[in-house]
């Protein structure tokens, strides 16, 4: 899928990223070094955290619990927060937009 990713600086730009991966890791292939992802993708560093624009909060579902409890627990935390490692990249995420949030660990 192509998705609209808005980073750090504030510059969207398209990205095709591959099904059967995370979205960290997918942001990361592509050279987007503002997601840090210390843990590895492991739901414990709360350093891959992106908002995610729209009604794509909705359409991706709630957050896991592990996820919710750890990035609920960051300062830059929004309604619209996810952990980009919790997500799968799949054929649905066609149009997705997200916003790279400020990381902190
Ligand atoms: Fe650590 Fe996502 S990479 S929580």
């Amino acid at each position: 899928p192509t998705i609209l990713v808005t980073d750090l600086a504030g510059e969207s730009s398209p990205v095709d990223v591959d099904s059967g991966q995370s979205l960290m890791e997918a942001l990361r292939d592509n050279g987007f070094d503002d997601i840090e992802a210390i843990c590895g993708g492991c739901c414990s560093c709360a350093s891959c955290h992106v908002y995610l624009k729209g009604d794509w909060f909705e359409r991706l579902g709630p957050r896991g619990e592990d996820e919710d409890m750890l990035v609920s627990s960051v300062d830059a935390f929004r309604d619209n927060s996810r952990l980009s490692c919790q997500i799968q990249v799949t054929e649905e995420l066609e149009g997705l937009q997200i916003q790279i949030a400020e990381q902190e660990c």
